[in-house]
């Protein structure tokens, strides 16, 4: 999400424009919407400079290349440059970054991920006479800092005090024309590389940006800042403490730097379902505790009118709306139906003014979807959408958006936005228990805490994976694969199917436990795999007893067991052939967690048999026709 470039070369040496913009190119895959770049205008040998340049434009680099042309900048040392990703405010060439801070726009300020509090500040910021030229929380840091810097005159302390403020996950680079030379960097749980040339030092979301000038890097830990001149890079802690970066050479080529060093963009996208989930939950409360939605344009009596709710997608966003329907039926007691769009748009749904039609989409174009969503306003219904791109067609056609945060997905296959949106149904689901009062109504603030607490136990089981990883490669010629899943690990066993029939073109099917005995037990023969998802111990009605009872009935007819069970669930152990661990979590939470080793097996056994992990065969990332 976002990419980001500073650099500060040699005195005289104005190359910074070339340079920031390479870097931008190089950041292309991150997947973007808007661009812009800041340069230090004006240089004198050690004296302020005259200003801060600065160029954006909505879409693609060769926009802004095109302005470039048509509006020349100045030779510089000292630049910042920007792809955005749109979260707040849509992708447009206002919204684009850099955005200038102060009135004297002596400063010029780019940033990625979220400001939680930016609302609050913003506030602040009006009643104060300050005015903005865009609707980004990006535009509050620059006026920030820029107030700052009027009072201690020193960057690097200006940055120190404003990011001290601010709260949600940021990267945020700084340039002012009074210290030409100098770019200022600050990071909290956001991407920020150094890279250190001769002469010459560069800032970077990830090391792509520099790759092609230099191989040495400096990482930082998580709420530092930087401060790089031609000759160094200077680090202190948000509390001013100096400090140092941990340096490490980059041997990456420029292909493998864009995936982070992954061997393919799902693997890098499964890595980052933490951050993925925890920027999904970002700034969804106010200063009270209470659940916000994002651009609402539904009032909350029209909610609360609300007697059903019909979630429409395609693929794994329809996984993801299975999933979720447990966990909204039982916190708002409104009924819940979870339908293909495709098949909602060619029946006779019975949908009116009171009816609730939430679309999930990653790309938020998908035709099918898309066309639902318009069918259901045609009928009166109510329209959100949950989309992980800002400005695309399916949340402009809704009364609703709320925004998962993961980042731009670049696999076909589905991983991150999969997560990130049940996230997302999860606190709509909450949102609307709280509107409608009752029961869950109080305990949706405890429920938020529960979820706070999953990107870190996702963390914990991404790093035990070696052991599926091997199952994998050891099963690159199997020919079928089962999946069984109850309760909420029903639409994970479908999910973990889908994703090995996409990548590793493998027959796999998922069922539900209970359907076993009407049908698909007929399938189990000696060697067959089964992937089963089992539920917590605590999972209501006896069903974890049950889905252990399952997997007796498949491994007494030969069935290769792969039981995907919680830390300490002891009791399937004896029916299995393979245990994978995932960590405890509440019931309804546990898909967030179960799915993430069924990636990691498509993923792995794809790759083992040397397939396109990225792109596989027929398919697209947006299907844009019905
Ligand atoms: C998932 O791995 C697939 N690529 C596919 O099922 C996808 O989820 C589906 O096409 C919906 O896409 P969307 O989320 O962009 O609407």
């Amino acid at each position: 999400m976002c990419g980001i470039v500073g650099y500060v070369g040699p005195n005289r040496d104005g190359r910074a424009q070339d340079v920031v913009m390479e870097g931008l190119a190089r950041l292309e895959y991150r997947g973007y919407d808007s661009a812009g770049l800041a340069l230090i205008e004006g240089e004198t040998d050690g004296g302020v400079a005259s200003g801060v340049a600065v160029r954006k434009r909505s879409g693609k680099l060769a926009n802004l290349k095109q302005l470039l042309q048509d509006s020349p900048m100045p030779e510089s040392t000292t630049g910042i440059g920007h792809t955005r990703w749109a979260t707040h405010g849509g992708p447009t060439d206002e919204n684009a970054h850099p955005h200038y801070g102060g009135e004297d726009d002596r400063l010029a300020l780019i940033h990625n991920g979220i400001i939680e509090n930016f609302h609050s500040l913003k506030t602040s910021l009006l009643e104060q006479g300050v005015s903005f030229r865009s609707e980004t929380d990006t535009e509050v840091a620059a006026h920030l800092v820029a107030r700052a810097y009027d009072e201690c005159k020193d960057l690097t302390e200006a940055m120190r005090r404003v990011v001290n403020d601010l709260e949600g996950a940021f990267t945020l680079l700084a340039v002012h024309a009074d210290e030409p030379g100098v770019v200022v960097a600050a990071r909290r749980n956001s991407p920020l590389v150094v890279g250190i040339g001769v002469g010459e030092n560069f800032l970077g979301s990830d090391v792509a940006a520099f790759i092609g000038h230099t191989r040495e890097a400096l990482e930082l830990a998580n709420d530092q800042i930087v401060t790089i001149t031609a000759e160094k890079a200077e680090v202190i802690g948000f509390d001013g403490t100096p400090t140092e970066g941990k340096a490490f050479h980059v041997d990456w080529d420029a292909a493998a730097a864009e995936k982070g060093g992954h061997s393919s963009f799902m693997e890098k996208e499964i890595l980052e379902q933490p951050t993925a989930i925890a920027s999904t939950l970002l700034g969804r409360t106010d200063a009270e505790g209470a659940l916000v939605l994002d651009e609402l344009r539904i009032s909350e009596e029209q909610l609360r009118a609300v007697t059903k709710i019909v979630i429409v997608a395609c693929g794994t966003a329809f996984y993801s709306g299975m999933t979720a329907k447990y966990a909204i039926e039982h916190w708002t007691r409104i009924p819940c139906e979870v339908e293909l769009a495709h098949e909602f748009r060619y029946r006779d749904p019975v949908v009116d003014q009171h009816t609730l039609v939430v679309s999930i989409s990653q790309s938020g174009e998908t035709m099918d979807t898309l066309m639902a969503v318009k069918h259901a306003r045609e009928l009166g219904a109510l329209t959100i959408s949950i989309c992980n791109t800002h400005g695309a067609t399916i949340p402009r056609e809704s009364d609703a958006v709320l925004y998962t945060h993961a980042g731009p997905e670049i696999a076909v296959a589905s991983t991150k936005a999969f997560t990130a949106q049940i996230t997302a149904c999860y606190v709509l689901g909450l949102y609307l228990a709280q509107l409608r009062g009752g029961s869950y109504a109080e305990e949706a603030q405890q429920v938020m805490r529960e979820l706070h607490e999953i990107p870190s136990k996702v963390e914990t089981l991404l790093a035990g994976m070696d052991r599926v990883r091997e199952i994998a490669r050891f099963m690159a010629d199997t020919r079928s694969v089962l999946f069984l899943g109850r309760h909420v690990g029903y639409p994970i066993a479908l999910e973990g199917a889908l994703k090995l029939k996409e990548i590793a073109y493998i027959h796999a099917e998922g069922f539900a436990a209970g359907e076993l005995k009407h049908g698909p037990i007929a399938l189990i023969e000696p060697g067959q795999p089964v992937f089963i998802v089992v539920p917590g111990p605590d999972t209501p009605h006896g069903l974890h007893g049950k889905v252990v009872s399952n997997i007796q009935e498949i491994r007494a007819r030969g069935a290769r067991t792969l039981v995907i069970a919680e830390e300490g669930d002891e009791d399937v152990v004896p029916f299995a052939d393979e245990v994978i661990r995932v960590p405890q979590a509440p019931p309804l939470l546990e898909p967030l967690l179960t799915i993430v080793p069924l990636q990691v097996f498509a993923a792995e056994l794809a790759s083992a048999k040397g397939l396109d992990v990225d792109q596989p065969r027929n398919l697209a990332k947006s299907v844009t026709v019905e």
